[in-house]
């Protein structure tokens, strides 16, 4: 048995052939039903649109059954913290949710953001650590408090499918956002683009650092793959020569607790930090990407997500063939 939880848990090699498996799921050369008889628990704590349908139409694909679940919603609320008192609004723990969950099913999905409210408990994806630790099936992150893997991986896909197997220069970009975000796509890309072996570029304003222990993660995995990681405060140099801008709006640990009336928060929407046609002419006529759902004319202009450089939709696309490739790998 084995996890999903980060980019990581799969080697290159590993990676390589969920790849080749995506492509062929994409193709339609593979038809096979990998989960012929098999049922996956999704649970979604958050909304989603992309992860939702592509988990649920994958699984249907794969010949199984998907039974989704959103605990507070149409499942009991859910308490995760070993020994507490349970005399408030959660009704049900999460060890018995999951020790129940694998009766049923050979896996087990799981959406679950950070609050936004404590840096320190949250950096360490508590609600998806007690997924793993009471799961005895295997349990794929669906985009936790940390990483998104899966989104990270149909990213890193997409750039092979427009470039091939060669290195690019690779630019993540904040961008400004009108509320605190988290971080977990950005962690997800930064290390799957190491772990690739791009020449990555993260540029950001001062304050947004990505956390220093995930920092130090893509740095080993930058060397041992023949790619270069570099950070960079300005916006204005940022795009030069750029052959991928991944745009995305992350919170800063900092703001963990502010909410968009925050004083300190507001001061700092840096509305100069969005992915427009001046900064996209600076790049060598560089792909555009965004994991969506995307604020429109606050992350990007309209006429960079509408230009033919952009491939926002193509990486929604590969969500559904590269999860379907995870699934058949880790569901046997
Ligand atoms: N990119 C992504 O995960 O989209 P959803 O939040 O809609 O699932």
């Amino acid at each position: 048995m084995k996890n999903f939880l980060k980019t990581t848990d799969f080697s290159r090699p590993e990676i390589e052939a969920i790849f080749d498996l995506a492509g062929k799921f994409k193709s339609g050369e593979v038809k096979e039903k990998y989960l012929d008889g098999k049922s996956v628990a999704l649970v979604f704590f958050n909304l989603s649109l992309r992860t939702r349908a592509s988990m649920q139409i994958g699984v249907y694909d794969l010949g199984g059954n998907a039974v989704i679940l959103e605990p507070g919603g149409t499942s009991w609320a859910l308490e995760h913290r070993d020994g507490a008192v349970m005399d408030g609004d959660k009704t049900e723990h999460l060890k018995e949710f999951v020790e129940v969950l694998e009766r049923y099913t050979s896996a087990i999905g799981v959406r679950t953001f950070a609050n936004l409210q404590d840096w320190e408990e949250e950096r360490l994806d508590p609600i998806l650590s007690a997924f793993e630790k009471y799961s005895t099936k295997p349990v794929i992150n669906l985009e936790s408090a940390m990483h998104h893997p899966c989104q990270a991986l149909a990213d890193m896909l997409t750039i092979r499918e427009r470039f091939g197997k060669r290195k690019k220069k690779v630019l993540l970009s904040w961008t400004w956002h009108p509320k605190p975000l988290p971080m977990a796509v950005p962690n997800s890309f930064a290390l799957a683009a190491a772990q690739f072996g791009h020449d990555l570029l993260i540029a950001h304003p001062k304050g947004y650092e990505l956390d220093g222990e995930l920092m130090r993660e893509i740095e080993t995995y930058t060397a041992d793959n023949g790619g270069s990681v570099e950070i960079s405060n300005d916006i204005d140099s940022a795009f030069e020569n750029i052959e991928v801008v991944y745009a995305k709006s992350w919170g800063a640990s900092q703001f963990y607790g502010a909410t968009e009336k925050d004083a300190e928060f507001r001061a700092g929407l840096r509305k100069d930090w969005i992915v427009d046609e001046t900064k996209m002419k600076k790049t060598n006529d560089a792909i555009f990407m965004h994991c969506l759902p995307v604020r429109r004319n606050v992350i990007v202009t309209d006429g960079v997500i509408d230009s033919a450089n952009s491939l926002v939709i193509d990486v929604a696309e590969n969500r559904l063939h590269i999860q379907k490739a995870i699934m058949a790998k880790l569901i046997k």
